[in-house]
C-alpha cells in the first residue's frame, strides 16, 4: 500500500501491511483497538519468526550499500523525510490518537517532536568527525573514524508511537546503520506509516523495516541470536530492559536502555506557586501521565504545602477529560485495561494506607481515569515504589533541603528530576546532587531533540538525542599509516 493510501484508509478499518525485504507482507493479522472506543479499527501483519528471517537478511544486505553511501547523501533522504512527516503532520496524529487515545492536539505536537529528531540527525549526519593525533614513531600517522556500527534491532514503545521510533531511527540511519523496528502491540499503525514515507522519499529497500507482531519473543529471538545485529536499542520496563541486555550478552551486542523512571519533583517555600503548579501540570498531566518522565513524587516544602495542594487540585479539576479526537480535550484513555487497573491499584493501595483524595480517584468508565491529586502519601505505599503511568499526582511534604535530597534521590530509579525555586545558588546545588540523567530546573518538559535523554541506575544506559544519540550508532577505528622510512 503507497504512504498516502495508508494515510486514507485509517476510517475505513483497513489492514496494514508490513513490508518487509520490500514486499508487503499480509499471510497474518493481529487487530489494533482504539482505547477511547475500545474497538478494533485496523489489522496490521501479525510477523512470525519467518519474516523476522527476511527482515533480517534485508537488513544485513542493505547494510553493505547503506553504509558506503555519503552522509550528505543519508542527510538529504533524512530531510526529505522530515518533510514528508511534517506535511503528514495531521494524518499521522491521527493515526497516533486512534490507536494510543493520545489527544489529538498533544498527537500533533508529538509528530513536530517525532519530525525534530528526524530533521537534527538530518544535520549531525555530516558532523561525524574523526580525529588524527601524534605518534612518537616520525614514520607513523595515527588517525581515528567513526564508522556505523552496524544492523540495528529497535525495540519500541506504545506511549509515543512516533518519537521514540524517529529518536532511535534517525540517528541509526544518519550514522549509516540499517534498522528493523519493532513497535508496540498496541501501536504499530504509525511505525508502519512513518516507514511507508521512509520509502516514499526513496529510502532504500531494507534501510527501515518495521517488523509488527501480536507476539514479538519469536521476532526477537531471530534478532537476539543473529551475530549481524549489532546494536540493539530499547525503550521499556526496567524488567524488560534487564532481560534484553542479558540476551544480547550473548552476541555482545551494543546496548542503549531507555527503562523506567520514578521522578521527583522538589517545590521549594520560595517558589512562584503558580508558575510551580503549572509546570507541575505539564510534566505530570502530559499523555495522561504516561511518560516515563513524568513526576510521580511531588515534594512540597511544609510551609507552603497546603496552598500548593489547594492551588494544583483546582487546576488539575479544570483539566478536559474526553473524546482524543476533540481537539479541546487534554486527558484521553489510558492505553489498555491493564493500565487502568494498575493506575486504580495505586489509588487504593494509598488510600488504604492513610492518603486522602483532593480531587479524581476514581474511573468514570471505559479506560478513562479521572485526573487525580493524593496528598498524605507516605513511604510504604505502591505508588512511592512503581511507575503509575497515570494521572495521578501524590503530594509529600519535606522541610530543609537536605531532606528533600535524600528523599529524591532515594530510589533505584534515576532518569529524570525536577525542582522548583527562585534561589539560583539552591538551583544549583540540589540539580548536582540529584542522581538522576535529567535535571528540570523550573522546568516541567525539558525534553528536546536538542538534548541528551537517558538515565543512570535502574533507568537505563546510553543517550539519545543531541549529537550524543548519534555516538550510540557509531563505532570507532583506528587506522595507523606507516610511512616509507
Ligand atoms: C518517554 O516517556 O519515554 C519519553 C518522554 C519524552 O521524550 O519526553
Amino acid at each position: 500500500m503507497e504512504a498516502t493510501q495508508m494515510l486514507e484508509v485509517l476510517e475505513g478499518g483497513r489492514r496494514y501491511d508490513a513490508v518487509i525485504a520490500g514486499r508487503p507482507i499480509s499471510r497474518r493479522t493481529f487487530p489494533v483497538t482504539n482505547p477511547a472506543t475500545q474497538n478494533v479499527f485496523a489489522h496490521v501483519t501479525d510477523c512470525d519468526a519467518e519474516d523476522a528471517i527476511l527482515a533480517l537478511r534485508a537488513t544485513e544486505s542493505a547494510f553493505e550499500s547503506w553504509k558506503q553511501t555519503t552522509a550528505t547523501y543519508r542527510a538529504g533522504l533524512l530531510k526529505a523525510w522530515h518533510a514528508e512527516i511534517m506535511r503528514n503532520q495531521d494524518a499521522l496524529a491521527h493515526a497516533l490518537s486512534s490507536e494510543m487515545g493520545k489527544p489529538f492536539t498533544e498527537a500533533r505536537g508529538e509528530i513536530a517532536y517525532a519530525a525534530a529528531y528526524v530533521e537534527l540527525y538530518a544535520e549531525e549526519a555530516t558532523r561525524v568527525y574523526g580525529e588524527t593525533f601524534p605518534s612518537q614513531h616520525a614514520n607513523k600517522r595515527l588517525l581515528a573514524s567513526r564508522q556505523a556500527v552496524g544492523p540495528v534491532y529497535a525495540i519500541t514503545p506504545w506511549n509515543f508511537p512516533a518519537a521514540m521510533i524517529t529518536r532511535k531511527v534517525a540517528p541509526a540511519l544518519a550514522a549509516g546503520c540499517t534498522v528493523i523496528v519493532k513497535p508496540a502491540e498496541q501501536t504499530p499503525i504509525t511505525a508502519l506509516i512513518l516507514a511507508s514515507l521512509w520509502l516514499a522519499v526513496g529510502g532504500p529497500e531494507g534501510t527501515l523495516q518495521v517488523v509488527t507482531a501480536a507476539d514479538p519473543l519469536p521476532v526477537s529471538k531471530v534478532m537476539f541470536d543473529s551475530p549481524s545485529i549489532r546494536k540493539l536499542t530499547f525503550t521499556g520496563s526496567t524488567p524488560v530492559g534487564r532481560k534484553l541486555y542479558e540476551q544480547s550478552a550473548r552476541t555482545l551486542k551494543r546496548v542503549s536502555l531507555e527503562l523506567g523512571g520514578h521522578a521527583p519533583f522538589l517545590i521549594f517555600e520560595d517558589a512562584d506557586i503558580d508558575r510551580a503548579v503549572h509546570e507541575v501540570m505539564l510534566c505530570k498531566f502530559r499523555n495522561a501521565g504516561q511518560t516515563c518522565v513524568c513526576t510521580n513524587r511531588i515534594y512540597v516544602q511544609r510551609s507552603i504545602a497546603d496552598k500548593f495542594a489547594a492551588r494544583l487540585s483546582e487546576a488539575v479539576r479544570n483539566l478536559k477529560v474526553g473524546d482524543p479526537s476533540r481537539t479541546d480535550t487534554q486527558i484521553g484513555p489510558l492505553v489498555d485495561g491493564d493500565a487502568l487497573a494498575k493506575v486504580q491499584r495505586h489509588v487504593d493501595d494509598a488510600t488504604s494506607k492513610g492518603a486522602k483524595i483532593l480531587v479524581g480517584g476514581s474511573s468514570p468508565g471505559g479506560l478513562y481515569y479521572t485526573p487525580t491529586v493524593l496528598s498524605n502519601v507516605q513511604p510504604g505505599m505502591l505508588i512511592l515504589e512503581e511507575e503509575t503511568f497515570g494521572p495521578v499526582a501524590p503530594l509529600l511534604v519535606f522541610d530543609d533541603e537536605e531532606e528533600a535530597i535524600a528523599k529524591a534521590n532515594d530510589t533505584p530509579y534515576g532518569l529524570a528530576a525536577y525542582l522548583y525555586t527562585r534561589d539560583l545558588s539552591r538551583a544549583m546545588r540540589v540539580s548536582e546532587r540529584l542522581e538522576y540523567g535529567i535535571v528540570g530546573v523550573n522546568d516541567g518538559a525539558p525534553s528536546t531533540a536538542q538534548a541528551p535523554f537517558g538515565g543512570v541506575k535502574d533507568s537505563g544506559l546510553g543517550r539519545e538525542g543531541g549529537k550524543w544519540g548519534l555516538e550510540e550508532f557509531l563505532t570507532i577505528k583506528f587506522v595507523s599509516f606507516a610511512l616509507d622510512s
